[in-house]
């Protein structure tokens, strides 16, 4: 058989590289390992972590928050049926790439995919058969795994990974996350709000690293008050799994005296790494960076003519829609059009209650930059729409260049920030400045119009503070 394209992992990098690939006209095969379609996001990432910090969050709500608008309610918790309310979100999702694939006449091969050569990839079927595929150009979009940490084995049962504790059979007393990363603080809000007592160590000072730093300090308060507790500079050391409890060992990440913790399920959401087993790289000579990640140019060209890669399994953020963008753009170019992301315009978004969100440069980055900057900010308690609806933690945050009022950065910190930063993310694509904002009509009531308001900030000129 022989493609234009063949791909090799259908996660939201390669399946949208398959799917634009196939609309400019391109023969296109994907080859997945697993039973799926998706990839890590879809069945084991995004999609079910979303559905249960949904789930959860209404559950939490509906314990203490319902009462306040006259709702009386009495929540109990069915895990299985939340669960299955997961699983059956993961299985419309997966069958929905499944549908596009058919849809757009790529053809998918379920097994294991190494490239022998330029032009040359060889699947491996479950049954131990192997299929020889050609075609002008591959994608490599095989992702990422978790990083273990050394001297802890995750079982998927008492030591987990994201992938385990998106499962767990029943509510933990206690869980100790490692990692105050995206999982550690989604998913430690989810087992926290389903009745665990979490407690997350952290080998830096700040959660969520990379963030914004004021808006970091805000969101580990406010889930602080939700009950998660935080040992911040500090790190896991060993696990001593003889025994019913787990019992960790905890160092100060500077050195000193260790202290002993004991607990029913570890979470270790250290991070992740690039997916390249078995692939070939070797082989063919494809060339990876000190930290495994394949080497690609401006076009995802890596150094062997017709081999391309993409997403979690290249530098940049691993997130989905990063990958997707990928996606794209490296169809384009290969069907020779202008295929391109813009990296400085990636919103990020964290999804505790209240949700994080950022675009662009953090405080941090524009003052290491040496950019002169002017800040706007405004808080939801002044903002009527959260106000009626008690949902008044946060603020939103926009640096600009001074002179140009360009807007540098967007973080936002409150209920539905994922949505909101959509808005900035435009603005930014645009090149758009603070006054751009300002003078947008905002419809009222919304959250939005702290957005605006904080752009009337930058210029003291807030309305409603
Ligand atoms: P993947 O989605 O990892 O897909 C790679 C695919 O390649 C897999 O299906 C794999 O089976 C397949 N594969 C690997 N090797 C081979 C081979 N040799 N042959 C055949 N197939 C192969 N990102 C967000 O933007 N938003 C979120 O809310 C979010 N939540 C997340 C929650 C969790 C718990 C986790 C773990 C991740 C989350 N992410 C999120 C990150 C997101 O999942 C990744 O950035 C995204 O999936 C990367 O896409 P990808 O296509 O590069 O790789
Ligand atoms: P992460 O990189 O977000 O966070 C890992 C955290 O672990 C960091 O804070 C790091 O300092 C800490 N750490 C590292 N080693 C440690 C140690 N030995 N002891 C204590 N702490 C240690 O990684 P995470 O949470 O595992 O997620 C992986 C990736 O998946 C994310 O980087 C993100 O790209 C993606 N993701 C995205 C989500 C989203 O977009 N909402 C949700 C979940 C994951």
């Amino acid at each position: 058989m022989s493609y234009d394209l063949v791909v090799i992992g259908t996660g939201p990098g390669g399946y949208v590289a398959a799917i634009r690939a196939a609309q400019l006209g391109m023969k296109v095969a994907v080859v997945e390992k697993r039973a799926t379609h998706g990839g890590t996001c879809l069945n084991v990432g995004c999609i079910p972590s979303k559905a249960l910090l949904h789930a959860s969050e209404r559950y939490a709500e509906a314990a203490d928050g319902f009462a306040g608008m006259g709702i009386k309610v009495k929540p109990e918790l069915d895990l299985a049926a939340m669960l299955a309310f997961k699983d059956a979100g993961v299985k419309g999702n997966v069958d929905g790439v499944a549908f596009l694939l058919r849809k757009y006449k790529i053809d998918h091969f379920h097994g294991r995919g190494r490239i022998v050569g330029p032009g040359k990839v060889e699947v491996t079927f479950i049954n131990g058969e192997t299929q020889a595929v050609e075609a002008k150009a591959i994608a490599i979009a095989t992702g990422s795994e978790v990083a273990a940490l050394p001297g802890i084995a995750i079982d998927e049962k008492r030591i987990v990974s994201s992938t385990g504790a998106l499962s767990l059979p029943s509510v933990p007393k206690r869980l100790v996350v490692i990692g105050a990363g995206y999982i550690g603080l989604e998913l430690g809000s989810v087992w926290s709000r389903l009745g665990s007592e979490v407690t997350v160590v952290e080998m830096l000072d700040l959660v969520a690293p990379g963030l914004d730093s004021e808006v970091a300090k805000q969101l580990q308060r406010t889930l602080t008050k939700q009950g998660l507790a935080f040992k911040l500079g500090t790190k896991v050391v060993g696990v001593d799994t003889n025994g019913a409890r787990l019992r960790l060992t905890l160092e100060p990440a500077a050195g000193g005296k260790s202290e002993e913790l004991e607990t029913d399920v570890v979470l270790v959401a250290v991070g992740r790494i690039p997916n390249t087993e078995g692939l070939g790289l070797a082989e063919v000579g494809v060339k990876t960076d000190n930290r495994g990640r394949i080497v690609v140019d401006g076009k995802f060209a890596t150094n062997v003519p017709g081999i391309y890669a993409l997403g979690d399994v290249i530098k940049g953020p691993m997130l989905a829609h990063k990958a997707e963008e990928e996606g794209v753009a490296l169809a384009e170019i290969l069907a020779s059009q202008a295929g391109h992301v813009n990296y400085d315009v990636i919103p990020s978004v964290i999804y505790t209650a209240p949700e994080v969100a950022s675009v662009g440069k953090s405080e941090e980055e524009l003052k290491e930059a040496g950019i002169d900057y002017k800040v706007g900010k405004f808080p939801f308690t002044a903002n009527g729409r959260a106000k009626v609806n008690r949902a008044t933690e946060g603020f939103v945050k926009i640096l600009v260049e001074t002179g140009t009022d360009r807007v540098l950065g967007v973080h936002i910190i409150g209920a539905d920030a994922g949505t909101m930063i959509a808005e900035a993310a435009v603005l930014m694509e645009f090149g758009g400045s603070a006054e751009d904002l300002a003078r947008t009509c905002h419809a009222h009531p919304t959250l939005n119009e702290a957005i605006k308001e904080a752009a009337l900030a930058v210029d003291k000129r807030a309305i409603h503070m």
